[in-house]
């Protein structure tokens, strides 16, 4: 299949091309498109055979439910049972955003595109290509990450293509995405909704407007025995899997920054020494001190935004290298930075080294 890349402008976005989407979603077929947390594979969520080739496309186990994407509140209505009030407050106060919901599903949602589940995970993304898109498709659309699965979630056009060309019918490039990682996912099904995916919409963003909320534990589990050997069954499926993990063996530190810099120089030399390409995931206060086959900073220190946009690129290029080992600093859990970790030590397969 010929791939067909159409540039967007994100502020003002060609009517020819939306509409153009609009078309090949109505008729079944996949559009990748930007949004404000990172691309999306997009196709008809009412229609299960779009689904199929939604977990086609990506090599995803088909119980992985995907998440339905709106550009209307009213559009949420005959995708679920029922709006509990919280949802209500949460959807005042972050929609469109980085946020998804999880309700009890309508008849209208096919299993296909929730995973066999009878809940449905549906999202308003803030971003004027992907609404103007879901407007000129006239459906809700289901989309997943647009990446392969297993691999880091794309945050450029750039990486769509490199997973997905020759087999959806069109990418929308719309540059590089704002937030870089993907939404908070926020189960409303329990009278206290539960995190069950963390992201730029925090804990603390969550309390303020409805109190109380739970976390999965899998969200900030630190290791595979605190998750019970593995065994523990997330809430949202696609928390099992190993995702974004990178081909090279990465192992994160933490404690104080001084010492986990002396630790991965201390590490660094060792495997070097040992014949083993090493790479670095420093940041902009401490990327001088390493030396290393490639030593690459994440983003600054003073800004968490900058280390969530930077994340997925910095994984995926190490992939374009021949590094055998990465040695990565940790940041603070509290806010972004709760999500920052979840990734980095999922990435990592729960490999993470106390410095004290
Ligand atoms: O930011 C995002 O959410 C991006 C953009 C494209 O909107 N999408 C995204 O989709 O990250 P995906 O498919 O890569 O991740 C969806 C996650 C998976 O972990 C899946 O298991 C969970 O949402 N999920 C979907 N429906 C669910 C449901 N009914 N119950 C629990 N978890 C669900
Ligand atoms: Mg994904």
């Amino acid at each position: 299949m010929n791939t067909v890349i159409r540039t967007v402008n994100i502020d003002a976005p060609e009517k020819e091309y939306l509409r153009e989407a609009g078309e090949i979603l109505r008729k079944g077929g996949l559009v990748a498109f930007p949004t404000e947390t990172v691309y999306g594979l997009g196709g008809n969520a009412l229609d299960e055979d779009a689904a199929k080739k939604i977990y086609g496309a990506k090599g995803r186990p088909s119980d992985n439910p995907l998440i339905v994407h709106i550009q209307e509140e009213s559009e949420l209505i005959s995708l679920v049972k029922t709006i509990p009030p919280k949802a209500k407050k949460m959807m005042e106060a972050f929609w469109p955003g980085p946020l998804t919901m999880i309700f009890e599903k309508s008849d209208k949602v096919p299993h296909g595109t929730t995973g066999g589940l009878e809940t449905v995970a549906v999202r308003m993304p803030n971003h004027p290509v992907a609404l103007g898109m879901i407007k000129s498709a006239g459906v809700p659309i289901a989309a997943p990450s647009a990446n392969t699965s297993g691999r880091p979630s794309p945050t450029l056009a750039q990486h769509v293509e490199e997973d997905l060309s020759g087999k959806i019918e069109m990418i929308l490039d719309g540059g590089a995405v704002g937030i870089g990682i993907e939404s908070t996912i926020l189960d409303m099904t329990q009278e206290t909704p539960m995190i069950l995916r963390p992201g730029y919409i925090t804990k603390g963003m969550i309390e303020n407007i409805i109190g109380k909320v739970e976390v999965d534990k899998v969200v900030v589990a630190k290791s595979v025995a605190e998750i019970d050997g593995g065994n523990y069954k997330p809430k949202a499926p696609g928390m099992k899997y190993k995702h974004y993990a990178p081909k090279a063996d990465l192992i994160m530190f933490e404690g104080q920054i001084d010492r986990v810099t002396d630790a991965i120089k201390a590490m660094a030399k060792e495997k070097i020494s040992s014949g083993y390409k090493v790479g670095i995931i420093a940041t902009e206060e401490t990327k001088a001190r390493y030396n290393a086959d490639m030593v690459v900073s994440i983003g600054t220190r003073t800004s968490e935004e900058t280390i969530a946009q930077g994340l997925y690129k910095v994984l995926r290029d190490f992939d374009e290298t021949d590094v055998d080992v990465i040695l990565g600093e940790t940041f603070y859990e509290d806010e972004l930075g709760c999500a920052i970790m979840n990734r980095l030590i999922k990435a990592a397969g729960y490999k993470l080294v106390q410095v004290g």
